[in-house]
């Protein structure tokens, strides 16, 4: 697994939706209650920019068609029988780093 320095980004405790481009991906990284989660941007439904979208009780609200997403485990909510893919997150002294695995990392099981 790679981290990627986060540019730009401070860590803060207050509530946040922003997106990032980091390790070739479009990353939506999410600052709900003290958390930092980080999801890929792309809606699984339809292509939706999740950025774009709500927090809303732990979960990402896409702003096409309102589907939600689990922030920590990109599960969709009931019914959707889908999910978004998540990104490990790490506050470090100098400042948050998402992990993305490479393919070769999700073969092996790394
Ligand atoms: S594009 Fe996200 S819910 Fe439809």
């Amino acid at each position: 697994m790679k981290w990627y320095k986060i540019p730009g980004v401070p860590y803060t405790n207050e509530p946040f939706i922003t997106k990032v481009k980091i390790g070739g991906k479009s990353i939506c990284l999410v600052g709900f209650e003290g958390q930092i989660y980080a999801l890929l941007a792309i809606c699984p439904h339809a292509g939706a920019d999740l950025s774009e979208g709500l927090c809303v009780k732990g979960k990402i609200v896409c702003p096409y068609h309102r589907y939600t997403y689990n922030l920590e485990t990109g599960k969709g909510g009931e019914g959707q029988n889908d999910f978004v893919t998540t990104y490990l997150v790490d506050i470090r002294d100098d400042g948050i780093y998402v992990g993305i695995k490479s393919f070769w990392d999700r073969l092996s099981g790394k």
